[in-house]
Formats: structure tokens, sequence, C-alpha cells
């Protein structure tokens, strides 16, 4: 459903492990917390295609992503919109369960979430989404 923000040739590594596809995030160049965020997925055996955007509003359009749902980054895996802060163990449940959703987001950017590590840690809720802004809560932090 998302087939035209994927980009072709994403990767070409092959010696990735098998179950576990290539992200591709894209960010804005200037966002420190979104590096901070490609390493968690590093950490976490993502292999992640990193791409500086200058607009990001016309990505987070594109991908479905309202006001609301909105954080710094976004990221696509295997058809699926992951929007900000969202811990690596999230996304890998997501692409487990695989679940009839848009994706996944961590609105606004919490202190303490992945990438937001800091002197403080907020609660926060990662929700799934639906492509008409429907939200269920898929977990809490
Ligand atoms: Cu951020
Ligand atoms: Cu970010």
């Amino acid at each position: 459903m998302l087939a035209g923000l994927i980009p072709q040739a994403a990767c070409s590594d092959s010696d990735k492990p098998a179950d576990l596809e290539p992200i591709t995030v894209y960010k804005s160049p200037t966002c420190g917390c979104c590096s901070q965020w490609v390493r968690h997925l590093q950490d976490n055996g993502f292999e992640v295609e990193a791409i500086d955007q200058q607009n990001m509003n016309s990505i987070k359009s594109e991908a479905g992503i309202t006001r609301q749902l909105a954080s710094c980054h976004t990221a696509i895996i295997s058809g699926y919109v992951i929007e900000g802060h969202v811990p690596a163990v999230d996304i890998k449940r997501l692409l487990k369960e695989r679940p009839n959703v848009a994706g996944l987001t961590v609105p606004g950017m919490p202190m303490g979430s992945p990438g937001m590590e800091g002197s403080r840690q907020d609660s926060y809720d990662v929700l799934t989404f639906s492509r008409k802004g429907e939200t269920t809560v898929f977990s809490r932090y």
C-alpha cells in the first residue's frame, strides 16, 4: 500500500539476518535524536538506510501521518510506517504479528524513548494507526 515510498534497491547486502528486513529512515539532516534512534535500531540488529530529507512534511503526508501522530523522523519497513522514537522491540513484534494497520508511532518526542535518553524518563505509548487516523495502544512504557 505504500509501495511508492519504498525505494527500489533499498539495500543489496546479502549477509543481513534473513528474519529482519532493512528499514528506510527519512530524517532531517540536523536532528541529533534521529541519528541516535538509527543507532538504537542498528544496535538491535536492524540494517538501516538513513535518508536525509529537508522536507519531512511531504514524507509524512504521503505516509498518512497526521499532526497528532507526528514526531521527527519517518521510517518504512515491510510496508509499515514507523513514526518517531518507536523501540526496536515493538517494530520486531509488529513484523511478527503483522496487524492490519498502517504502522506504529510514538507521537512527539518523549524523554526516555530510544534516541531521547536523558535525565528524565517520561511514560509514553506506542500506538498503531490506520490510514484513517484510528489509533490503538500497542505498548506502554
Ligand atoms: Cu526525535
Ligand atoms: Cu528523529
